[in-house]
Order: structure tokens, then sequence, then C-alpha cells
């Protein structure tokens, strides 16, 4: 295998040699093709220039240089370069500063060949562990950056989310857009993992020691930490966009119910009768909308004429819920304007509706079509990560916290 280890820098100019040295020393035990690319953002302290010399003599060692934009766009200007022009085989994440041991690669390297797609270098499984010198607030800041991802965009089987150490095989990465992440900095390495666990990649977790930095300083900006938390809400939104979906199809129902109720009454219909045409006509154009729409990529299971009548099952339990909610607001508020009560008996029955639309009428089926089918496209070469990229949900996002870890927060 071709292994590239990816090494970003910004102002690291004494940390880079002394890094590539112990990289190289550790190189001699892996009976691999073993590469360092160094991307370097024209580094005012001249962080470049040392790399460059070093490559004059080393085939092995290779210089990226760029504007500054961040470490996530650093990351994806060298995992570009390593798979297009180096033809890598695996990428490695390595931070210049020493933080991460380059003893630590050979095992890393050896999960891969174990069959692992995605290896980090895991500070918080058993055996990892923060730097002893890091205070009460250095610790917490780094558990709660791991805490948001992990809950909030929904990756808690992952003990380090944000590690910058690891190990990607390039099959996984090729089916990764990774224009298309929306990041620029430290945020990167969540958004990074996420579409990993979303293709399905097998992910492992190794044990490492951070140690930290001796020269230099950290490069996390606050406009990192914005941009970290903006992502984990991005991502936690997207994987609901099933949800969010049907809230719009009932918005727009809720728009078909008070038109078609007023425009009936306006026509000297009953209110008593018009209510219930109304809320008939909102249920149809809801599944509709729920079918070719919200839940298209479901396609799967029951015929169109199945999910027909269980959806109207449905409907009439919400009818029901919608009408008696109607009837009895007119009753007690027989002043208010009739449009109130239609518009307020809505609300009971969007929840029961939904749950059962979704867990019951439109149920995942087996064999889920494509939800995302450019994705696919992309995929043309057969690769096992294509098969996964449905599951546009995360396995499981629900918040939950086993006891273990509960105790262990
Ligand atoms: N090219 C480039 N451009 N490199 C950068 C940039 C940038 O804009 N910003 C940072 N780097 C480089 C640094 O020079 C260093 O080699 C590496 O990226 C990590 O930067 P640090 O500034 O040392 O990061 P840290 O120690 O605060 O954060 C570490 O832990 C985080 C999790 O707690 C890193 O490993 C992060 O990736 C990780 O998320
Ligand atoms: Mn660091």
């Amino acid at each position: 295998m071709k292994i590239v280890i990816i090494v970003p820098t910004y102002n690291e100019r004494e940390n880079i040699v002394p890094l590539m040295t112990k990289l190289k020393e550790q190189f001699r035990h892996i009976a691999h093709d073993m590469h360092i690319l160094v991307v370097d953002d024209n580094s005012p302290d001249g962080t470049g220039e040392v790399v460059r010399k070093e490559t004059e003599y080393n085939k092995n060692v290779h210089l990226l240089s760029g504007s500054k934009m961040g470490l996530g766009a650093a990351y994806i200007r060298g995992m570009r370069y390593a798979l297009g022009e180096l033809k890598a085989d695996v990428v490695f994440e390595i931070d210049a500063d020493l933080s991460h041991k380059p003893s630590d690669v050979p095992q890393m390297v050896a999960a891969l060949e174990d069959g692992a797609d995605f290896v980090i270098g895991s500070r918080y499984v058993v055996g990892g562990s923060l730097p002893v010198e890091w205070g009460l607030l250095r610790r917490l800041i780094s558990k709660v950056g791991n805490i948001v991802a992990r809950y909030l965009a929904g990756m808690y089987k992952i003990r380090d989310c944000t590690a910058g150490f690891r190990a990607i095989r390039a099959s996984l990465l090729k089916c990764i857009d990774l224009g298309n992440l929306r990041v620029q900095g430290y945020a990167f390495q969540v958004a990074l993992l996420h579409r990993a666990l979303m293709l399905g990649a097998k992910v492992r977790e190794i044990p490492v020691d951070f140690i930290d930095r001796t020269h230099g300083k950290s490069k996390l900006g606050l406009s990192d930490i914005v941009e970290f938390i903006i992502n984990a809400w991005w991502i936690r939104l997207q994987s609901s966009r099933t949800f969010i979906k049907f809230v719009i199809v009932g918005a727009s129902g809720i728009v078909v119910n008070l038109g078609f109720f007023t425009l009936f009454i306006e026509q000297g219909l009953s209110k008593f009768l018009a209510s219930p045409i109304a809320i008939e006509l909102s249920i149809i154009s809801n599944f509709l909308l729920n079918n070719y729409w919200t839940f298209q990529w479901r396609q799967a299971g029951d015929s169109v004429h199945v999910k027909g009548l269980k959806f109207n099952a449905v409907s009439i339990l919400s009818l029901g819920l919608s009408y008696g909610m109607f009837v009895g607001l007119s009753i007690m508020y027989p002043k208010a304007v009739p449009q109130v009560h239609q518009l307020l008996s809505i609300a009971p029955a969007l929840l029961t509706n939904y749950f059962l639309n979704s867990y019951w009428t439109f149920k995942k089926g087996a064999n889920v079509v494509g939800h995302h089918a450019e994705e696919r496209q992309k995929d043309d070469n057969g690769n096992r990560f294509g098969r996964k990229l449905d599951t546009l949900e995360l396995p499981d996002l629900t918040l939950k916290l086993s006891d273990r870890e509960s105790s262990r927060l």
C-alpha cells in the first residue's frame, strides 16, 4: 500500500523536522510505501522553506504550499493531492507539533490491515489520555467539543470525534465529496467523520496519549469554535430532514385546509360540514406530497394503494381527533372566528400523524432506493461504500446515554 501522512503546518518551524525524523524512524518498521506530505500555508516563520530543503534529498517527502484558509481547507487540499497526484491507498492525518506520537503509527496501520476503513488515534477510549499538564478548563473544553460532536451531531458511538490523528482508506475518501463538506477550520474533523459513518465505514479507535506541544502555540481560533458549533447543528438538521419535510408538508396542509374551509363557508356551507371536507382535502394533498417527496426514498415496501389505505386509516384517526377538537372548541368558544377553531384542531393530529405514517405507512423498506442518487452515481466502480449511501439518517440518532457513559461524563 502507498501510505501518505498528511501534516498540515502553520508556523511549525521548530516542530516539523523532529516530527519528520521520528516518522521516518517508524517507517523502517512498516512494510508499506510510506510518504510524508506537508501542507503548509506559507507560514511566516519559514516552515515551508525547511520542508522544501528536505524534499530535495528525500523523494518520499512532498510539500504543498498555499494561502491560509484554515485547518480543514489545508486537509482538503492535501487529501486531494494525495489521492490525485500521489495515488495514495491510505492517508494519515497528524499534527506537526508532536502532540501525536509517531510511534502510534504502526498500530494504526495494523488496524487498517485488519480491515478498518477509518482509524482514529483516540484520547477517549480506555488506554488513551489527555496531557497530564492540562488543567481542568482545557480538559473541559476538549470534552465539551467531543460531547457536542457525539450527541448533537449524532455520532455517540465514537469516543473521539474531533481527533486530528487518523488513518483513512483512499477507497472511502474517494466516495466523499470533500468540496461539499462546507467547512474551513477544525470542524473538518467532525464533518469528515460524519460522512464516513454515513457511508457505513468501519471505524476503529486505537488508544493514544495526546502530548502537549512544547514549541509554538495552538492555532485554534474563535471562528473555528463558531464554525464547529454551526457544523454540528447542520449535521443534526440534515439528519432530521425527513421530519422537517414532514413539517413543511404539514404547513402546506394547513393552507389547503384553511383555504377550502374559508371558501366553503363563503359559499354558504355550514361550518360543521365545511370542516371535515376541508380536513379530508388537506389529508389527500398531504398524502401525495409525503409519498412523492418526504418519504420518496422509502418507496420499497407496500404498493402505493396499500400505502394510500394505511395513510387513510391514519388520517381517519387524525380527522376524528381534529374534528372532535373543532366541535369542542366551537361549543366552548362560540364567539371566536371559526378559522381559529379549525387551525387549533390541526395541532393534536400532527404528531400522531407523523409517527404513525413514518413508522407504519412509510416504514423503511428492505432495499431503500435513490435517496442520494447524485452521490450514488459518483460511485461507479462498484465500491462497497455505495450501498449504504441511502442511509442518510445515521443508524441510531436518538440521544441515548448508556449507564456506563453517563457515569463517565
Ligand atoms: N496548513 C495549515 N493551515 N495548518 C494548520 C492550520 C491552517 O490554517 N491551522 C492549524 N494547522 C496545523 C498546525 O500547524 C498543526 O500542525 C495542526 O494543524 C494542529 O493545529 P494545533 O493548533 O496544534 O491544534 P490543536 O492542538 O489546538 O488541536 C488538536 O486537537 C484537536 C482536538 O482537540 C488538533 O489535533 C485538531 O485537529 C483536533 O481537532
Ligand atoms: Mn496542537
